[in-house]
């Protein structure tokens, strides 16, 4: 039985750890040949050594989501190994400083905005071009609960205002390329269980029972169940989806 991504090519950002390296283990197991990018070149390279340990394919490239020549070097590099880039999940982030909007640094506003937005708009500025000369292909961004609303217990007015963004961003590019056969959608997942929430559950952004608290299934999401999503959102399965921020949150925005 062929398996939804089977002969795609993948690149996917932020691929060190958390949800990027979940990705990258499941986008795998699914089929796809990877490219996997992050500014962690030791975590990124152990997230590929697995892939490839697994029987899949995998290459790491050291890749700054905030410079344009990084960025461009990143989809060159999966055209001149696997020939094309069907997919690309782009999941690079920073959460930021934590503090009250009064209270907070210009630095962090400019660098959250930074990673998670202009880096996400540069990703997709320069695979759209690699989809468009080949014909199509499939984008996800990784937005947040924090993209479809605010949480006043969580002071990052930086971090909900780039996922938001990306969420509009989402939906004006997969408006701009909706009869060019390239699709782009968002995931927005809810608590996840990964290096991000465990610092900021230490930071005492959120804590653990907070986070549980807002989500009706009662507990934290696995890195796969955010990763399974995006692969769907990648895939022919999602054929008609395009423009959608998709909560995968345990119903946490359902209520
Ligand atoms: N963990 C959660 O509960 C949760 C909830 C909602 C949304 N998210 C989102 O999911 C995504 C993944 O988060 P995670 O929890 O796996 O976090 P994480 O911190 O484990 O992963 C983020 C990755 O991005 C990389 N990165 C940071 N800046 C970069 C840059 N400039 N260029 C390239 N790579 C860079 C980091 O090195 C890291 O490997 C993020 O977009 C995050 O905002 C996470």
């Amino acid at each position: 039985m062929r398996s939804m991504l089977d002969g795609r090519t993948a690149v996917i950002t932020g691929a060190a750890g958390g949800i990027g390296a979940a990705a990258a283990r499941v986008f795998s197991a699914h089929g796809a040949r990877l490219v996997l990018a992050d500014v962690d070149v030791e975590g990124g390279r152990q997230a590929a050594d697995a892939v490839v340990k697994s029987g899949g394919e995998a290459v790491f490239v050291r890749a700054d989501v905030t410079s344009e020549n990084d960025v461009a070097a990143l989809v060159r590099e999966a055209v001149s190994h696997y020939g094309r880039l069907d997919c690309a999940f782009n999941n690079a982030s920073v959460d930021g400083e934590t503090a009250p909007l009064h209270e907070s640094t210009r630095e962090n506003w400019e660098r959250v905005l930074r990673v998670n937005l202009t880096g996400a708009w540069l990703c997709m500025k320069h695979e759209i071009a690699q989809m468009l000369r080949q014909g199509g292909g499939a984008i996800v961004n990784t937005s947040s609960v924090a993209g479809l609303v605010g949480l006043g217990a969580t002071p990052q007015s930086a971090y909900f205002a780039a996922k938001h963004g990306l969420v509009g961003l989402t939906r004006q590019a997969a408006l701009e390329y909706a009869g060019q056969h390239v699709r782009v959608n968002a995931v927005c997942p809810g608590a996840v269980r990964t290096p991000l929430l465990e610092s900021a559950i230490r930071a005492e952004v959120i804590t653990e029972r907070d986070a549980v608290s807002y989500t009706p299934v009662q507990r934290l999401a696995s890195p796969e169940e955010i990763a399974e999503a995006a692969a769907w959102l990648c895939s022919d399965l999602s054929s008609f989806v395009t423009g959608q921020a998709v909560p995968v949150d345990g119903g946490w925005t359902a209520q």
